[in-house]
């Protein structure tokens, strides 16, 4: 595996393959890499013939109050998991690389952005917007691979690539949970004991409201009330941030079901900030 830290080298090799007739799988990450990323990475690799994962905190989408300082920073270990599932470039830029003295251009979003958990992190989905496009300009990939878990991140990037003819395919990946149904996510490693004890609470409370969903004798507003009674049930979730059924191409919270329904939370558990989502199809009953 080659590490790369430098951006031009990147597209440099990027442009070589393509020029080859090589396709490139890309899996930008932050790092603190588990089990979640590289099921990306496998999927990468089954349908690329070359992959490069980016391992980059990125500073633009983190607020003033948020964890990038203490985001965790695992670099070595990240290396060993990624050599070991075959990956054939790392990409590590260090900061300056990406942000050099007088950067200023900036993607933003419209309403989307807004929308669940950018009203709760304003700024968040430009920095993600920015940096991503930068990693797809530098990488130049075929395709790039993104998570489920982190659902509004999905629909922004299909936005912009769509809104500025980013000629990329976008490949969306099944959350992948711990036993008891916790997601996956770099910021479980905050959590203490009794509040990894209490984080499935998350996953309950999804999985009974797509039941009642798909039981179909029920309204959003139900189901929402449910979610926030389970949630609320939990003494150490500290805040809801939001919790309910939304309409996963608008992100509007629903007032009558459609066909398909993501239900998404956001929420505290402690200081610690938790998602997850799930996309539950209703069946129409003849
Ligand atoms: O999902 C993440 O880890 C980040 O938001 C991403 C896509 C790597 C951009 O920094």
């Amino acid at each position: 595996m080659e590490i790369i830290r430098i951006p031009r080298i990147v597209r440099e090799t990027s442009r070589i393959h393509r020029s080859r007739g090589r396709s490139v799988g890309f899996v930008p990450t932050m790092g603190a890499l588990h089990e979640g990323h590289l099921s990306l990475v496998r999927r990468a690799k089954a349908e690329n013939d070359v992959v490069v994962v980016s391992v980059f905190v990125n500073p633009s989408q983190f607020g003033p109050n948020e964890d990038f300082e203490h985001y965790p920073r695992t670099v070595e270990n990240d290396l060993a998991l990624l050599e070991h599932v075959g990956v054939d470039t790392a990409f590590l830029p260090p900061v300056e690389a990406m942000y050099p003295e007088g950067f200023q251009t900036v993607i933003s979003v419209g309403a989307l952005a807004g929308r669940l958990c950018g009203a709760f992190r304003v700024g968040h989905f430009n920095g993600v917007l920015t940096v991503v496009n930068k990693l797809f300009n530098i990488v130049q990939p075929t395709r790039a691979y993104f998570g489920q878990k982190d659902f509004q991140q999905t629909v922004v990037i299909r936005r912009m690539v769509e809104d500025l003819n980013m000629d990329i395919e976008i490949i969306v990946c099944p959350t992948v949970r711990e036993e008891d149904g916790l997601a996956m996510s770099s910021r479980n490693a905050y959590l203490g004991e009794d509040e990894r004890r209490a984080a499935p609470v998350l996953y309950r409370t999804l999985t009974r409201a797509a039941e009642m969903i798909r039981g179909g004798d029920t309204t959003p507003e139900a189901v929402v009330r449910v979610m926030h009674e389970m949630l609320r049930s939990e003494p150490l979730v500290t805040e809801v941030q939001y919790a309910g059924v939304y309409d996963p191409g608008t992100l509007d919270s629903l007032v009558e079901f459609r066909r398909t329904t993501l239900l998404a939370i956001a929420l505290l558990l402690g200081k610690t900030r938790l998602i997850d989502n799930m996309v539950v199809e209703r069946v129409a009953k003849n």
